[in-house]
């Protein structure tokens, strides 16, 4: 679908050619914070700013995660069915989130450093066997699968099936990704499942064999912890584990493979970049720029809990309110030239994980470390990578990201 600057937001569709940010730039310009009808919905209110996005997700009181994130109506049920900790409010929802961090530390992310490098290298030295091949399949997608599998402490035989089964989760409105397309066909009988998609099933029974000790995990993994955690205040109870679960599935893979896979397509552009990071130091700046214009997470949703004057909108109890952080990230009043990569860029208050709301991604140091890692090993070994077709886009509103790209590397 062209991109005139009109496209419909609510509409799968309108995103399958890419971010279109001809819509989101008119947005930002005419009417930044509009109430933006929707195919098969209530409608929601659209924040494309980056200052409105931060207002708001720093307000948790007026504008809750605790009725759902995601654009689709749920009901109470459905809610209550599907929820996990990243769908609550403080108080709540510090309790799981003090037990996570320090997994997912700085600190602790940072004893990864050589495990990263070595599968990087690894992987980078298979995929370059050849000089032609899709740099998303042979390096993007493979590095946030196997730390993952690290992280959380599962065998690695089951890494690829699950990878599989997250796409279907997070991809549910793609046909590349599952059979069952969440707009086009009859989703009910799956209401109760995390993104409604029957792959949330077969995460489910894999989650149920981890309670039943009929998956070996690693004691030293997240997953262990959090099933051993002692805390009075927290035990996670069965079912929360299973939602938790495919959480961890949906949020830890395709978010940093999609920055992966935007490096490389942004290098693919413009080879200059290559030389830029082989001869200058901006090793500490790449990734967060190639983050912000991935932004692959385009948006969380949140509800009013009350009525509210915004922006001069009168905002109503129970509205959606979407925070378009992929809209955020190319604002100019916040970024110089928003659509050119700039590697130096520092600061770069970008907003792809969220920052300034207490959901803010907990995958933050791992995302830019394998991030960092895997261009460090792809840029050392080559000197120009030529695009041999246009990239493939996911077809989602929510999840934003190069799935394929042929390249022939130099
Ligand atoms: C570039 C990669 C990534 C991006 C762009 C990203 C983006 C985000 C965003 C925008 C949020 C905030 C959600 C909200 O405001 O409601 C979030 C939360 C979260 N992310 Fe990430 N993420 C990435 C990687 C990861 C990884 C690697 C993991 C885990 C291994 C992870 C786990 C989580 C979790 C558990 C939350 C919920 C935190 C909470 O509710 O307190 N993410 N992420």
């Amino acid at each position: 679908m062209k991109d005139d600057g009109y496209l419909d937001l609510s509409d799968h569709d309108s995103f399958s050619k890419g971010v279109p940010h001809n819509t989101f730039e008119r947005i930002r310009k005419e009417d930044p914070v509009c109430w933006t009808e929707e195919i098969n919905g209530r409608g929601f209110w659209s924040i494309t700013k980056h200052a409105d996005i931060l207002k708001i997700n720093n307000n948790n009181k007026v504008f809750s995660s605790a009725k759902g994130i995601r654009i689709e109506d749920q009901t109470e049920e459905e809610y209550l069915a599907r929820r996990t900790f990243q769908e609550t409010d403080p108080p709540e929802h510090r309790i799981t989130r003090m037990m996570l961090a320090p997994a997912f530390s700085q600190k602790a992310i940072s004893n990864f450093e050589s495990m990263i490098r070595d599968l990087a290298k690894k992987i980078v030295d298979d995929a370059l066997e050849n000089s032609e091949f899709d740099i998303v399949e042979k390096i993007a997608k493979q590095l946030p699968m196997m730390m993952l599998g690290r992280i959380l402490g599962l065998p690695d035989s089951d890494l690829e099936w699950l990878v599989v089964k997250g796409d279907a989760l997070i991809g549910n409105s793609d046909p590349e990704f599952t059979d069952h397309i969440v707009d086009k066909l009859d989703s009910s009988q799956y209401r109760f499942m995390p993104f409604r998609s029957p792959a949330a099933l077969d995460l489910y029974d894999y989650a149920e064999k981890i309670l039943n000790g009929e998956i070996p995990i690693d004691k030293n993994g997240v997953l262990s912890k959090v099933l051993s955690s002692n805390s009075a205040e927290k035990v996670m109870q069965p079912h929360e584990f299973k939602n938790f679960f495919c959480l961890l599935i949906a949020a830890g893979n395709d978010t940093t493979r999609y920055s992966i896979a935007m490096s490389m397509y942004q290098l693919s552009l413009n080879n200059k970049l290559i030389v830029d990071l082989k001869t200058n130091n901006y090793w500490s700046t790449c990734a967060d720029e190639f983050i912000r214009l991935a932004s692959p997470t385009m948006y969380f949703r949140r509800t009013a809990t009350c009525d509210v004057e915004f922006a001069n909108k009168k905002i109503k109890e129970g509205d959606k309110v979407i925070l378009w952080f992929v809209s955020g990230n190319r604002d100019k009043e916040v970024f110089i030239e928003p659509h050119t990569p700039i590697i130096s860029r520092s600061p770069n208050p970008h907003i792809s994980f969220g920052q300034g709301g207490v959901h803010f991604c907990l995958g933050i140091w791992l995302a830019r470390m394998e991030v960092r890692i895997i261009l460090e090993e792809v840029v050392k070994r080559i000197n120009k990578i030529e695009p041999l077709s246009e990239p493939t886009w996911t077809r989602s509103n929510f999840i934003c990201g190069v799935k394929s790209l042929k390249v022939r590397i130099n």
